[in-house]
C-alpha cells in the first residue's frame, strides 16, 4: 500500500463516522489507486461487491469494461488514477448496490478532497456519472442529465484542473453502444493531459447576407460551388408548416453564407417585395441549381424548402445522418445527429451552447432542457453563427463519414438509403398514388394462390377447409 493510500486509509478510518455505510462494507474505505504524479484522474461513483471484497477500485464488471475503454483510448490504466466519490459500498435493503445518496457524497467528500490534492501533477479528472459529478462539483453542477452534459469540459478552481463530465461504465454495461462516449472522453482527457488545456473549439467564418447587393453576389459565388451544404432554421419541427426562417449554404471548410428571411421572432428585415425576391431570385434558384447538395437529415431540410419556397431541392447528393447512421447504427439514435457529429469529427466543439444558452435564459425549455422548437426567437446574432456552423459542420463531416462508409464497402448501400428516403419524402408530402388495376390483378393472383393452397390443405386433411376461418 502506498503512502497516499495508507494516509486515505487511516483518514477514513478516524474521521469517518456519519454516513454509517462503513458498518455494512466489509473492506472499509476503499482508497484510490493509481500514480501519485497521475496527470489524469477517473473518478467513479461508489464499490460494488467487488471491489468492496479486494479493497480495490473498479474490479468487477464495470471496471472490466473501464478496462475496455481505457485501452481502446490507447491509455495504460497504470498510468491513471482511479478512485471514486464514496469510499464504501452503498447497498440497499436487499444487500444489492445502489448509487450513494447525496449526503453521502457530502460525507465523504472531505476524504476525496485530500485524495485530489496529494495528486500533485494532475490536469484532468474525468467525472463518470452524475454521482462523480456532484462530489466534484456540488452546487455549480450542471444541470441535466448524464447523457446530455457528457462531453462538457469544465475548469474547477477547488482542484485546479479540468473536469470532463462523462457517463459510468455501468451505464455502457446497460447500453454498450454508450461506451464509445466513455473513449471518446478519455481521448480528451489525454489531449488535455499532454496541452495543458481543451482544444479552444474552432469558429466558423459566416457570412450574414443583409443586403441585396451581397445577395445577389453570394448567389453567383454559391452557384459556382463543387458542392453545396444546406441548413435550414425553421418555426418549428412539423414537416409540412414549418417556414423558414434562415438559410445557411456551405461550399468550402470554414466558412458559410447565411441568407435570414426573418429576424429573431419572424420580425420583418426585407420589405414584401425584397423578401419575394429573394425566394424567387436567390434561394430558389440556389436549391433547384443542379449543384449537389448534402444536407444533416436532407428530407427535413427539403421540406423546409417546400414549404418556404415552394420547390423541391435539386439534386441532393449526401444526407450525412443517414450517411452516418448506416456506418454506426450500433450507437443509439442520439448519436446520429449534428452536434454530436461536430464534437465528434470536428473542431467546431459544441457550437449550440450558446443558442442553448439563450433558450435557456429566456425560457424556452422542456422538461428542463433547451426546447430548439423556439430558436427561431432567438437574435441573429445568436441564430446566425449557428445556422452557418450547422452548414460548415455538414460540410466537413460528409468526407470523414463517406471515407467509413467505404471502409465499410456500404457504397452502394448508401446510394440506396438516399434514394429511399427522396422517395419517403415525396412521400411524406404528397401521399402515395395507388395503381388500382394493379392491385386488382394481385387481388385476383392472391385470391387464386389462396383456393389453391385450400385444396391441398384439405387433400392433406382428408377433409373439407374453410379458407376465411380462423
Ligand atoms: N463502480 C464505481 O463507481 N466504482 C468502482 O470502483 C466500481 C464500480
Amino acid at each position: 500500500m502506498t503512502g497516499l493510500q495508507q494516509l486515505i486509509r487511516v483518514l477514513g478510518e478516524t474521521g469517518c463516522r456519519p454516513c454509517g455505510m462503513f458498518k455494512t462494507s466489509r473492506t472499509v474505505k476503499c482508497p484510490g489507486e493509481g500514480p501519485r504524479d497521475a496527470s489524469i484522474v477517473l473518478l467513479g461513483e461508489g464499490l460494488g461487491a467487488d471491489e468492496d471484497a479486494l479493497g480495490r477500485p473498479f474490479m468487477g464488471r464495470a471496471g472490466q469494461l473501464l478496462n475496455r475503454c481505457i485501452y481502446s483510448a490507447t491509455l495504460l490504466r497504470a498510468d491513471l488514477y482511479l478512485t471514486n466519490s464514496v469510499r464504501c459500498r452503498p447497498i440497499n435493503a436487499l444487500g444489492s448496490n445502489r448509487p450513494p445518496t447525496h449526503k453521502e457524497i457530502g460525507y465523504c467528500n472531505g476524504f476525496l478532497q485530500d485524495e485530489l490534492d496529494h495528486l500533485s501533477n494532475k490536469r484532468v479528472i474525468v467525472a463518470m456519472g452524475a454521482s462523480a459529478t456532484a462530489a466534484l462539483l456540488r452546487s455549480a453542477a450542471p444541470t441535466g442529465g448524464v447523457l446530455e452534459n457528457q462531453g462538457k469540459v469544465l475548469w474547477s478552481e477547488r482542484y485546479g484542473c479540468w473536469v470532463i463530465l462523462s457517463i459510468h461504465p455501468a451505464l455502457a454495461l446497460r447500453r454498450p453502444a454508450d461506451a464509445e462516449w466513455l473513449v471518446d472522453d478519455l481521448v480528451l482527457a489525454a489531449r488535455i493531459a499532454r496541452e495543458g488545456a481543451p482544444p479552444v473549439p474552432k469558429v466558423a467564418e459566416v457570412l450574414v447576407v443583409r443586403t441585396w447587393e451581397a445577395a445577389c453576389a453570394a448567389r453567383d459565388r454559391l452557384l459556382g460551388a463543387a458542392r453545396l451544404a444546406w441548413d435550414w432554421e425553421s418555426t418549428g419541427v412539423h414537416l409540412t408548416r414549418d417556414i423558414g426562417v434562415c438559410v445557411a449554404f456551405c461550399m468550402e471548410p470554414g466558412k458559410a453564407t447565411v441568407f435570414p428571411r426573418y429576424e429573431g421572432g419572424l420580425a420583418p428585415i426585407w420589405s414584401r417585395a425584397e423578401l419575394r425576391a429573394l425566394d424567387q431570385e436567390i434561394l430558389i434558384p440556389l436549391l433547384t441549381s443542379d449543384v449537389p447538395k448534402v444536407g444533416q437529415n436532407a428530407e427535413f431540410d427539403n421540406a423546409i424548402t417546400k414549404t418556404t419556397l415552394g420547390v423541391a431541392v435539386r439534386n441532393i447528393a449526401g444526407d450525412t445522418q443517414v450517411a452516418h447512421y448506416l456506418v454506426k447504427n450500433h450507437l443509439g439514435e442520439r448519436a446520429h445527429g449534428l452536434k454530436r457529429l461536430a464534437v465528434r469529427y470536428t473542431a467546431y466543439g459544441r457550437y449550440d451552447d450558446p443558442l442553448d444558452a439563450w433558450l435557456m435564459e429566456h425560457g424556452y425549455t422542456k422538461d428542463g432542457k433547451p426546447d430548439g422548437v423556439f430558436m427561431y426567437k432567438a437574435p441573429g446574432a445568436t441564430l446566425w453563427p449557428y445556422n452557418g456552423t450547422d452548414a460548415v459542420v455538414t460540410f466537413e463531416v460528409e468526407p470523414v463519414i463517406l471515407e467509413m462508409i467505404d471502409a465499410a464497402g456500404l457504397r452502394g448501400a448508401y446510394a440506396e438509403r438516399l434514394r429511399f428516403g427522396a422517395n419517403q419524402g415525396e412521400m411524406d408530402r404528397y401521399g402515395v398514388r395507388l395503381d388500382r388495376p394493379r392491385l386488382d390483378t394481385l387481388a385476383e393472383d392472391m385470391g387464386e394462390a389462396m383456393a389453391a393452397m385450400a385444396s391441398q390443405l384439405e387433400q392433406l386433411a382428408g377433409h373439407p377447409v374453410n379458407p376465411n376461418a380462423h
